[in-house]
């Protein structure tokens, strides 16, 4: 099976495809939100809260070890929060951009006494500082697409979890059909226009159509699933397929 990743432009390496993803992220944090909820008309909320419905069973366990890796500015944080009971052991929240996790964790880190809230943590989600087999659900969303190798990014997932722990991709896909054509011009054309006139530079926002149109199709990603130890591998489309996600648990034995 052929090892694929993010190639952002220019990038001639997997370090330097890393890097040009976190400086990308760094540069539009300060929009990242508005631009988000504008280009997607707020449908990413209901994304977002699908997601962490799905994985309700183990977000309502208080003891649970959680991690939302690539968590940006911290809203699939906020919808796993909702699922999390008073006083539960914080999520781990994840990002290797701090201009973006900055602002996740102003939303996340919790102020009243008694809600669940949840951790930022500076990382890379290819090298995670944690123990092998510790946590019970990785949940990320819109961040796996950017990791430099998907493969090392499944085996490094599978390697922190638990046999038996959760894993949910939440990411962009490409429809087929006469929607998918429509979207397309949507995405290859409005969207990086409406990208550069509110965030003021090229490069974002021609990157995410070129990102998603180089992320393996659902077919393949569930076959790079099965191929690094997961099992119950499945994906959910949401929207007529304009995004879906992802689930798998570690296999019980390796
Ligand atoms: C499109 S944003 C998604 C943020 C958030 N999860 C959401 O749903 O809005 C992708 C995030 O992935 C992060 N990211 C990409 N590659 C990463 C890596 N190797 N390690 C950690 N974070 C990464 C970026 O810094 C960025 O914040």
């Amino acid at each position: 099976m052929t090892t694929t990743g993010a190639k952002p432009a220019g990038a001639e390496n997997e370090a330097e495809a890393a890097q040009s993803v976190r400086q990308m992220f760094d540069a539009i944090a300060p929009r990242y939100d508005l631009l988000n909820h504008l280009l997607s008309a707020n449908v990413d909320r209901l994304w977002w809260r699908r997601t962490a419905r799905r994985f309700k069973p183990v977000l309502g366990q208080p003891d649970a070890a959680i991690l939302d890796i690539c968590c940006g500015t911290g809203d699939m944080t906020m919808a796993l929060l909702k699922h999390r009971p008073a006083g539960a052991r914080p999520i781990l929240a994840a990002d290797f951009a701090r201009g973006m996790l900055s602002r996740g964790a102003r939303k996340f880190s919790g102020s009243r006494p008694g809600e669940a809230y949840a951790v930022p943590l500076e990382a890379d989600a290819l090298h995670l500082p944690l123990r092998s087999g510790s946590l019970d659900l990785i949940v990320t969303a819109f961040g796996f697409r950017n990791l430099a190798n998907y493969e090392a990014g499944l085996r490094e997932f599978n390697r922190v979890l638990k046999p038996g722990g959760q894993l949910g991709i939440l990411d962009f896909s490409e429809p087929g059909g006469l929607l998918g054509k429509a979207y397309a011009v949507y995405f290859r054309r409005v969207l990086p226009a409406i990208g550069r006139l509110v965030c003021g530079k090229d490069g974002p926002y021609n990157y995410l159509p070129t990102s998603v149109g180089n992320f393996p199709p659902p077919a393949e990603m569930l076959k790079l699933m099965a191929a690094s130890g997961y099992e119950q591998c499945g994906w959910q489309p949401y929207t007529f397929g304009i995004a879906g996600l992802y689930t798998a648990a570690r296999a019980a034995v390796a």
